[in-house]
């Protein structure tokens, strides 16, 4: 896959970024958007720092997610200003100077300490719009983070531009990589931790940058949904092979999941095979007008479909739906608004005024509530899981005749299946940004 020009992209990506502000300012009435990157923190009682993550806000604007204690100033009608803060330090690696498709679009001034930021941010800080966590707050620049402002930016960033999907591409590229080393590793019988590592050599990314702990399940572990244990020794007969892992590219993120059976494991292979088949469907019914939460109904008469196939509910998908059978078996949301966070913002936004969307009644894991809309990028990630809690609860909530247990005693060994691509709206067909790309590196 050849590499976008950026370069090209990004003057529109800005003139989006600055008209978008323009409003949000006149809405919120403010003279000035301001927003700080934020700066380390520290874990308690000791001096040691988590790993830094850039204020969203900031990053929007610039690819850069490695400068702390920065500022990005926009006044409708100038350029925008940024504040790059290269600190003499010997102790630590420094932010080389600016450079880079971005440099040549803003007035760039160094600063050497933090404080050296405060002559060079606008003179009344009661007309700005400050946006940023409340340890970014400098003498009067305290983030106020007004909700009008923060309204509008959070709900038109669901529609990406072309540099950000360009990006995001290229955050898949990284990903597949890695899934495809993974997945090498798990044949190769190795354990949690060793594909784990064989996936972030593979990608080049660690904790630092990755959009979310790697999610690599062998067997039962698949049935936790959030699984990030990583077991140092691999278990004597790998059965599956469930794997949630994305990739960061200048701060955009990618989420795939894919599920795999070892050899010889037909019967759990076939329901791997029926849940990609649906996950495909599901993901080219994204379309501009399609009501996310709808699909997500969708998705659970679905799967409740393949699992009738395979026996282990005996009643209708309508039936299991009704009864709260099928939360048991895909207890999560059909997915969510992905772009410079993997769980990216505004997923319940009414309007770019603020509002909330609800979650339809007994779905309380739904991040995505929105009407899709051309531009929106979405995951697509429904599963099948055989998790002992939640089918306790369908046995106590007298449920029990709608499942066979001796299936589910079956496939309890494999955990579950989850796979999961990104989905760009479009008017037209959707845009599976992920399969080309397992296509590609096939
Ligand atoms: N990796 C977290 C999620 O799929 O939402
Ligand atoms: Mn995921
Ligand atoms: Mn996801």
């Amino acid at each position: 896959m050849t590499l976008p020009d950026l370069g090209a992209l990004y003057p529109d990506h800005l003139r989006v970024l600055a008209r978008r502000a323009d409003e949000a300012l006149a809405r919120g009435g403010f003279d000035h958007l301001v927003v700080p990157s934020g700066s380390l923190h520290y874990q308690l009682f000791d001096d040691r720092d988590y790993p830094y993550a850039v204020n969203p806000q900031f990053k929007s604007w610039l690819p850069l997610t490695r400068l702390p204690d920065s500022w990005l100033v926009y006044t409708p009608g100038r350029r925008p200003q940024l504040v790059y803060h290269q600190p003499h330090d010997y102790w630590h690696a420094v932010p080389a100077a600016p450079s880079g498709w971005w440099a040549g679009h803003f007035d760039i001034q160094i600063i050497r300490t933090p404080e050296e930021a405060l002559v060079l941010l606008p003179k009344d800080p009661a007309r700005c719009a400050i946006l940023g966590e409340p340890q970014s707050a400098l003498g009067g620049f305290v983030p106020n983070n007004p909700q009008p402002v923060i309204d509008y930016l959070e709900y038109q960033r669901a529609f990406k531009t072309p540099y950000e999907i360009a990006l995001m591409r290229q955050a898949q590229v990284h990903a597949v990589r890695g899934h495809r080393a993974a997945e090498a590793a798990f044949r190769a019988g190795a354990s949690e931790f060793g594909i784990h590592m064989a996936y972030c050599s593979a990608v080049g990314q660690d904790s630092n940058d990755l959009p979310y702990g790697n999610i690599v399940a062998l067997n039962e572990h698949a049935a936790v949904l959030h699984y990030t244990d990583l077991e140092r020794v691999a278990p004597p007969s790998p059965r599956s092979f469930l794997i949630d892992a994305g990739a960061s590219a200048h701060g955009y993120a990618s989420d795939i999941t894919r599920t795999y059976a070892a050899a010889g494991h037909d019967e759990f292979q076939a329901l791997i095979d029926a849940v990609d088949a649906a996950q495909r469907t599901l993901c080219a019914a994204v379309r501009g007008g399609v009501d996310y939460p709808q699909l997500h109904i969708d998705a659970h008469l679905a799967l409740m479909a393949i699992l009738k196939d395979f026996g282990v509910i005996t009643v209708s998908p309508e039936a299991a739906l009704a009864t709260g059978v099928s939360a048991a078996f895909f207890p999560h949301g059909l997915g969510h608004l992905i772009g410079l966070q993997v769980h990216d913002v505004a997923g319940f936004a009414a309007s770019d005024q603020g509002g909330r969307i609800e979650r339809p009644a007994g779905h309380p894991y739904l991040r995505m509530t929105r009407v899709l809309e051309p531009g929106m990028v979405v995951t697509i990630e429904p599963g099948v899981y055989f998790i002992d809690m939640l089918l306790d609860e369908v046995k106590q909530a007298g449920n029990a005749a709608s499942v066979d247990w001796a299936r589910v005693d079956f496939f309890r060994p494999y955990g579950g299946i989850r796979i999961e691509d990104e989905v760009l709206c479009t008017d037209g067909e959707a845009d599976n940004l992920t399969r080309p790309v397992f296509a590609a590196q096939g």
